[in-house]
């Protein structure tokens, strides 16, 4: 078949680097005579007819500038649907009334999802591209946005410590992942945060946030960061034990994701641990017996994360991912999704890349974060 028109759309959060994809998208588009239409407001655009011509002359330099020109929604047509065959067959309908040939779905695990059920229940000329700054998507070693978001993240570490050092401050710092820590850890150990605190290993209070702090101050630290994701949370019996402004029906009464999880990301994990920490009058003790009065804030990064332009590496991988989208959708290879292997952009099968991705404990940074965490004080006391 040959390919005279595509379409594109950017689903789910917005994020560094789409417009770069979209213009990479472009570039090849343009030189292979093929034109470019895009759909506005993700998937919500293709069940509504909103579309935009997209002409490159138009958009010199897009892979320079942040967010995405399409507009991104996370409505997702399968949702709650009785027949994912009818809802594919109606997408792919839609797809033929606008004269679209193929479609490039820019986005994360939900909207690859749907990208990935078209391709299913109606094998439609659908390639797929995998956003999230949260980089939790397997099958892609980094999704583009994320080194973006690192790089916010750590900066905003970075800069308040002096404000921490000057008042003598713990601050508590929650960073966006709702479900993965790659955010957390990354900026957290770039930045040398005091204590990290990822989804994938649920904290201790006592001994993991109040123990620490209590050895930092007595080796002389006067100031402390600590990195929370908004998804980390307490283990249960710490949760029980420790907690005295949360308790298990607190999480049990939260909205639940698609998958039936409590939306822990919702609780607000900064405050709350702010909140616990200022009930501790036994660390507040071993402060002030270090010269401390006991301060404790919380600074919620939220959608400054996402904000701005793409860093250098966003941008490359962006143009890259939008490049070899399009070569496949010329190649007629549909229901693939573009993916990072170590530096080479690889093809994958939509089904394979829309899985979540975590961080392991075997991996490295596990092993660093602890040791940046415990080797200071330790060392201090010697
Ligand atoms: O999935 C990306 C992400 O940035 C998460 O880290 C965060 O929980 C979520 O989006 C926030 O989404 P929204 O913009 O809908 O509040």
């Amino acid at each position: 078949m040959t390919i005279k028109k595509i379409g594109i759309l950017t689903g789910g959060g917005d994020c560094p680097g789409l417009n770069s994809v979209i213009y990479g998208i472009m570039l090849k588009a343009y030189d292979a005579g093929v034109e470019c239409v895009g759909i506005l407001k993700g998937w919500k655009g293709l069940m509504e007819n909103l579309t935009i011509p997209l002409k490159i002359a138009e958009h010199d330099d897009l892979h320079t500038i942040g967010g995405t020109i399409l507009y991104t929604s996370r409505t997702n047509p399968f949702k709650g649907a009785k027949s994912k065959e009818e809802v594919a067959k109606f997408l792919v309908n839609k797809l033929d009334e606008l004269g679209i040939d193929a479609l490039i779905a820019i986005g994360g695990d939900d909207t690859l999802s749907v990208a990935d059920a078209m391709c299913k229940y109606s094998k439609a000329n659908v390639i797929g591209c995998p956003k999230t700054i949260d980089n939790d998507l397997q099958g892609t070693h980094y999704t583009f946005g994320f080194w973006s978001a690192v790089q916010l993240a750590s900066n905003a570490m970075d800069n308040l410590t002096t404000t921490a050092r000057s008042h003598q401050r713990v601050f508590v710092v929650e960073v966006m992942g709702r479900d993965a820590g790659f955010l957390t850890m990354y900026s957290g150990i770039s930045a040398g945060a005091d204590i990290i605190l990822i989804p994938e290993t649920p904290f201790d209070f006592q001994r993991d946030i109040v123990d620490v702090l209590r050895k930092r101050a007595k080796a002389g630290y006067k100031y402390h960061i600590i990195a929370t994701s908004e998804g980390a949370y307490p283990k249960m019996e710490s949760l029980e034990r420790d907690f005295k402004t949360i308790s298990k029906e607190t999480i049990d009464k939260l909205p639940k994701d698609t998958y039936g999880n409590p939306l822990l990301a919702k609780l607000n994990m900064s405050k709350i641990i702010v909140d616990e920490l200022n009930l501790r009058d036994d660390l507040k003790e071993v402060f002030h017996n270090n010269g401390v009065d006991f301060e404790c804030r919380s600074v919620v990064l939220g959608h400054t994360m996402r904000a701005g332009t793409p860093n250098s590496f966003d941008r490359i991988l962006g143009l890259r991912f939008g490049l070899a989208a399009m070569k496949l959708v010329l190649e007629g290879k549909f229901g693939n999704m573009v993916s990072l292997q170590g530096n080479k952009i690889e093809t994958i099968p939509l089904s394979k890349g829309v899985k979540k991705k975590y961080i392991t404990t075997d991996s490295d940074k596990m092993e660093l974060r602890d040791l940046l965490v415990k080797i200071r004080y330790l060392s201090k006391q010697n």
